[in-house]
């Protein structure tokens, strides 16, 4: 496994492995690797013959309040999990490769990016998108890898990568929890025991809300049994529990075969997220 920092050697790396006819698969993450991450380099392991991984804390989609320099950065135990996983190249650049002074473009997906964790948070997804579109740049890969444990993400990476007509094709892989139910996330770490424990609200919350989407109540229902699973556990604050639609996000008034249901939450100053996908048997 190779690892580099910077973007000229990512290029000269993927040339090569592609002149040797290899499709390329790529993970962009901003390490703190866990079994989530993990399954998404399997994912690429085992679809492509080229893998490439990116860690980068990406300084552009953290508001100035929010854990940038705490966020965790477990340099060799993020580089033994790409290796263990099989990764080819790891590409680790420093903040200043990415992003040179003078910098003047972003990117930017409208509607999508001011709902849900955009209206909580206005600027992340500008810097998620400016970044994942310079790391495809930059890689050039033929599928990337995304979770589905950031929903409203990979929904405006889709729309993103469509609407420029960029030629690659983006997987969305299944969310992994723990054996409680907690999406597995980097921000986890933050969370003592006793607010681990009430964050099992959110899994709690999609695991009531889908018994009754089963049940064929309206969405507006779901939501607020959601809702009331949420507030009514001790050290949590709600954000928001809605069910929408999966591609443009819009909140539902009737019920339809596939709903989108997305939920955040503040458990002491940590904001998790969750959702699940339901689609209703035929
Ligand atoms: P990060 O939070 O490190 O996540 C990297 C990728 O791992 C994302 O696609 C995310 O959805 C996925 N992931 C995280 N937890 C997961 C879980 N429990 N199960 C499955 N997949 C999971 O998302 C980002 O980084 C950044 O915004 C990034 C796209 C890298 C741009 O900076």
């Amino acid at each position: 496994m190779q690892v580099v920092e910077r973007i000229a050697q990512v290029r000269t790396a993927v040339a090569s492995a592609r002149s040797g006819g290899a499709s390329v698969g790529f993970v962009p993450t901003m390490g703190a690797l866990h079994a989530g991450h993990r399954s998404l380099i399997d994912r690429a392991r085992a679809e492509c013959r080229y893998v490439v991984v990116s860690i980068f804390v990406n300084p552009t989609q953290f508001a100035p309040h929010e854990d940038l320099s705490k966020y965790p950065r477990p340099r060799e135990q993020d580089l033994a999990l790409c290796k263990a996983a099989g990764a080819d190249l790891v590409f680790y650049p420093a903040v200043e490769e990415m992003y040179p002074p003078g910098g003047l473009t972003t990117v930017d997906v409208a509607g999508l990016t001011t709902l849900w964790e955009g209206a909580a948070r206005p600027t992340h997804f500008r810097g998620v998108t400016t970044v994942v579109a310079k790391l495809l740049n930059i890689v050039g890969p033929n599928v990337a890898y995304f979770g589905q444990k950031d929903y409203q993400q990979q929904a405006i990476i889709r729309r993103m990568v469509r609407d420029l007509d960029w030629p690659v094709d983006i997987q969305t892989c299944p969310t992994i929890r723990d054996p409680d139910g907690l999406a597995l996330s980097s921000r986890n770490v933050y969370l003592s025991v006793a607010q681990r424990h009430s964050a099992l609200c959110l899994s709690r919350a999609l695991r009531e809300g889908e018994s009754l989407f089963r049940a064929d109540k309206p969405p507006r229902d779901i939501a607020a049994a959601m809702q009331a699973e949420i507030r009514q556990t001790p050290g949590v604050v709600l954000d928001y529990a809605a069910v929408v639609d999966p591609d443009t996000l819009q909140e539902l008034e009737q019920s339809q075969p596939h709903v989108a249901a997305l939920l955040a939450a503040r458990v002491g100053t940590t904001r998790l997220i969750d959702n699940a996908i339901w689609s209703a048997k035929d």
